[in-house]
């Protein structure tokens, strides 16, 4: 098979309840018949079996839902190890954004020293420290790299991930805390003004460059990278964001880099949507990504 998909229903992460159902709404678009129809063999994992809550929960640790959420993270990490097993190119439909936290694990222990590129309106750098709300799917880049607690750091093993490692494009909503860390690690990111400045092009072909000396690449795409005027259904919106054709072009472009070897769709939440406008857009951009031409 060419293409492993994996839906992660999971919102346990996110302020929210609603990711929950993005895997499915996603799927109802037809995504699979078209990758088909693309020529492209796929085989479909389903979803996991995600024990949700429809209720917050606070804990002391300033990490909502922890209760549920580790260890549906844990078990994440061992579903998203079992696709790594076949030998062909991983989708995951999510699901709230915690799950790069399992999802990377499994990444980091079957490269040495992968890359990560990250497309978000939102840095996800926060620590139980330093998050204003405890919402842990706003934690997942902290914890790659050691700096949550051990109960966050060490779900799927204690791999890190380099700050060297990581690209950010897009940001433009980051708390105080989240700015300190950006700043101290040096982590190289690409703001809207940047997108702007170079154009989507040189934006994808900087990032390539930048991490250069490295093989293998994951690909995190938040749906919330996006404008919210134009892809409304997610849970924490931020406006001015990648247009349509920009969010397409990037996909296109990283669909066509050979050492890119891992690709999620996370934050689409169709209760929030409008119609379900936002997963046919999230249709379009994965398959952009796999090579549908647009022109
Ligand atoms: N920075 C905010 C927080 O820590 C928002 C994070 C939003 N994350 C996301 N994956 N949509 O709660
Ligand atoms: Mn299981
Ligand atoms: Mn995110
Ligand atoms: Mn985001």
């Amino acid at each position: 098979d060419n293409i492993s998909v994996l839906g992660i229903p999971i919102d346990l992460g996110a302020s929210t309840i609603g990711t929950r159902l993005g895997p499915d709404s996603i799927r109802l678009t037809g995504l699979l018949e078209e990758l088909l129809n693309m020529g492209l063999d796929i085989y479909d994992f389903g979803n996991i079996d995600i024990k949700n809550s429809n209720k917050k929960i606070k804990f002391p640790s300033n990490m909502t839902n922890e209760d549920r959420l580790l260890p549906s993270l844990s078990h994440i990490n061992e579903e998203v190890e079992k696709i790594y097993q076949r030998q062909s190119f991983p989708l995951i439909l999510g699901g709230d954004h915690s799950l790069v936290l399992p999802s990377f694990k499994a990444f980091l222990k079957k490269y040495k020293n992968p890359g990560l590129i990250y497309i978000d309106a939102h840095a996800d750098i926060n620590t139980e420290k330093s998050s204003p709300t405890g919402n842990v799917h706003g934690m997942p880049v902290a914890a790659l790299m050691g700096l949550c607690s051990n109960k966050l750091n060490n779900i799927g093993g204690s791999y890190k991930l380099n700050p060297q490692n990581l690209v950010y494009i897009a940001i433009r909503d980051i708390d105080k805390g989240e700015e300190l860390i950006i700043k101290e690690k040096n982590i190289k990111y690409f703001s809207m003004a940047d997108v702007y400045k170079y154009g989507i092009e040189e934006i994808v072909r900087k990032s390539m460059v930048y991490l250069g000396n490295l093989s293998s690449i994951y690909l995190s795409f938040d749906i919330d990278s996006m404008d919210c005027d134009i892809a409304p259904g997610t849970g924490v919106p931020v406006r001015g964001g990648l247009n349509y054709n920009q969010a397409r072009l990037i996909l296109s472009l990283f669909g066509k880099e050979e050492k890119i070897r891992g690709f999620e769709f996370v934050e689409v939440n169709p209760s929030l949507d409008d119609k379900n406008k936002t997963s046919e857009i999230a249709k379009e951009l994965i398959l952009a990504f796999f090579g549908k031409s647009f022109i």
